[in-house]
């Protein structure tokens, strides 16, 4: 035990402090790296509808999003059906990609046009028919299909996300952010395997340097060992290693980390709400009234055309068929019971948008003509409703993006429309209108 071995432990713990170094490092890049990856999959998408595509076909990043804001109100990306038929393992069932570009930009063509499996699929759905989508181009489209295809796959990191999408039942992401795939998912997945390898080999180190330091300390060279039991010997091991102080910053560093990490993902979970499905005071059920009974949406959503909001029907409404139908249900009761104590029924509201944003239910459905279903999914097979999109500033900009404005019959689009054509060969878009101003949308 001489000047050499004291030498080794010297170089050994310099090493030590540098792998320490590297780890610490290696974890700030892993973090950053999901934020980044939760960046593209919660904020950007305001963005992804007017870039141009950048790789051409295929881009499942941007596929994502596209598919979250208009295609999983009513698609599920495992086999489940939700409105239309589940999409895993499309491209393989359907008559070609090219087939594919057409349906989805509109299903009624490809139907109208007599093609034997579009009017098979149609019927198999019962005929509901599907949103048409003009202004997604081919390489939106295969974004998508890149989208759903890599969702169907069981593969490594993918299955994660798919797990969670068939839990939700066709929304897709769920509540919050979710892994986003793509090369940033596999940087991440290899920086994590480099970490956990190099804190492997930061434990042995701090083993043999442990055990080595012990060795020339002058106990030993004294020739007496260490006394005291195998209890004892491990006590002092652990308040040594509690004294370490590199160890106890690798602790606080680690705590540190997931702190901020939790506060991060919490964060870009923050009202959004996708998938809420709250029980009701009263087992009201859309199934049974709007689409067994098929009672229009307008005749207790009566403010849908009018305006701004589509207002909860009052007990009132209810009593015009309940006053007579099913008297005796004791769910039936307490809407009596509201009456009669004049207390209005405590429905808890499932869609809720800030104050700071303004929108208008009879500007959406009347004036520019779109389904309820477009924004809220199948309400009318809904037995509890849940909230099916995102409703995300990115969601409303994402449609106002690619919807054309429906000028039909409304003389007060013609002078518009006239002067957008002198300008351009494109349709009038919500966008050209202003459905992009700040001023529009909040107060
Ligand atoms: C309002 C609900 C709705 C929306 C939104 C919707 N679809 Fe559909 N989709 C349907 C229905 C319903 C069908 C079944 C065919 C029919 O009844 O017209 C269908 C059928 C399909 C099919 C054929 C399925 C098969 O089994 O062959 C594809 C592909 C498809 N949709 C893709 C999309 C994509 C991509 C989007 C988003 C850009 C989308 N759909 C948005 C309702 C919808
Ligand atoms: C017989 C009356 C009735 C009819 C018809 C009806 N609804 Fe409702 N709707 C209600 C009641 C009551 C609630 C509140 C309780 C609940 O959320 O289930 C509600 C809630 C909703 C909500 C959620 C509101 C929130 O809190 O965010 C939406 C969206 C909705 N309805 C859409 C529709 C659509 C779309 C249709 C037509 C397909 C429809 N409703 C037909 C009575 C009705
Ligand atoms: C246009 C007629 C109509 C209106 C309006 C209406 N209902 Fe109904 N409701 C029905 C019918 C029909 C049934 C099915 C009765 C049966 O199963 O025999 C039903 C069944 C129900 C049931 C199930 C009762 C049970 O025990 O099986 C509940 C709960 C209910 N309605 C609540 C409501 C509420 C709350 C409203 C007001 C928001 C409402 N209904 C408005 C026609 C109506
Ligand atoms: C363009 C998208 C869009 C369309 C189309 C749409 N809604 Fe909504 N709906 C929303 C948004 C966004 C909210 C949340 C509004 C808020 O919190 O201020 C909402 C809220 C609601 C509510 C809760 C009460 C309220 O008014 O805030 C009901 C009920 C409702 N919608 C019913 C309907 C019915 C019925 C239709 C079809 C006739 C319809 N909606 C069409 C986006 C839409
Ligand atoms: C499914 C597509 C769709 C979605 C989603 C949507 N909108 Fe719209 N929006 C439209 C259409 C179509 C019009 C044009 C109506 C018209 O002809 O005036 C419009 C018009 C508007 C206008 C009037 C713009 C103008 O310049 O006159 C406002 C404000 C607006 N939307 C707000 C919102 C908000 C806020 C949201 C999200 C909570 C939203 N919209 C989501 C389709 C959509
Ligand atoms: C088509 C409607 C629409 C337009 C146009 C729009 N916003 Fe928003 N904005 C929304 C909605 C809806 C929300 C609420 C989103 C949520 O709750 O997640 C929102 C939220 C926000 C927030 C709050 C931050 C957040 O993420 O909750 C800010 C800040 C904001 N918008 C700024 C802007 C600015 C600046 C512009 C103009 C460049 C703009 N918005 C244009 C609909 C719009």
């Amino acid at each position: 035990m001489s000047i050499n071995s004291i030498n080794i432990v010297h170089k050994m713990s310099r090493f030590y402090k540098l792998c320490v170094a590297i780890v610490l490092s290696l974890t700030l890049l892993v973090s950053n790296s999901q934020v980044k990856a939760q960046d593209a999959a919660a904020g950007g998408a305001p963005a992804a509808g007017a870039a141009a595509p950048a790789g051409g076909g295929g881009d499942a990043e941007k596929g994502k999003s596209l598919f979250t804001n208009n295609c999983a109100q009513c698609h599920a990306v495992t086999d489940e059906k939700v409105v239309g038929p589940g999409l895993k393992g499309i491209e393989g069932r359907a008559p070609s990609k090219d087939w594919l570009h057409k349906w989805i930009r509109n299903s009624s063509a490809v139907i109208a046009s007599g093609d034997a499996y579009a009017n098979q699929v149609f019927n198999a759905n019962g005929k509901v028919q599907m949103s048409s989508f003009p202004n997604l181009t081919d390489a939106d489209i295969d974004g998508i299909l890149a989208y759903i295809d890599q969702q169907g796959k069981p593969a490594q990191a993918a299955a994660v996300a798919g797990e969670k999408d068939s839990k939700n039942a066709g929304g897709p992401g769920g509540s919050g952010p979710s892994t986003s795939g793509g090369p940033s998912e596999l940087f991440t997945f290899v920086l994590v395997a480099l970490l956990i390898v190099m804190l492997l080999v930061l434990g042995v180190l701090l083993a043999i340097v442990t055990i080595l330091s012990k060795a020339v300390t002058p106990a030993t060279v004294d020739g007496t060992q260490p006394v005291g039991s195998l209890g004892q010997r491990i006590k002092t091991g652990l308040s040594d290693a509690f004294n370490n102080t590199t160890l106890r910053s690798i602790v606080i560093w680690l705590f540190l980390l997931v702190v901020t990490k939790a506060t991060i993902d919490g964060a870009y979970g923050v009202g959004i709400q996708q998938g809420y499905a709250p029980k009701q005071p009263i087992a009201y059920s859309h199934k049974l009234h709007a689409g067994q009974y098929k009672i229009d949406c307008n005749y207790c959503h009566t403010g849908v055309n009018k305006g701004k909001s589509a207002t909860i029907p009052s007990a009132n409404i209810c009593m015009n068929c309940h006053g007579v139908i099913k008297k005796e249900s004791p769910e039936i009761q307490k809407i009596y019971a509201a009456i009669e104590n004049n207390q209005p029924i405590e429905w808890v509201r499932v869609h809720n948008l800030p104050d700071l944003a303004y929108f208008n239910h009879a500007q959406h459905v009347n004036v520019g003509n779109v389904q309820c279903q477009t924004c809220h999914g199948a309400i009318e097979q809904m037995e509890v409703v849940e909230q099916r999109s995102s409703l995300t500033m990115g969601w409303c900009i994402d449609c106002h993006r690619r919807t054309e404005v429906n000028t039909k019959d409304n003389a007060y689009y013609d002078k518009l429309v006239a002067l957008h054509r002198k300008e351009s060969k494109e349709p009038l878009k919500v966008a050209n209108i202003g459905g992009l101003e700040c001023s529009k949308c909040h107060y």
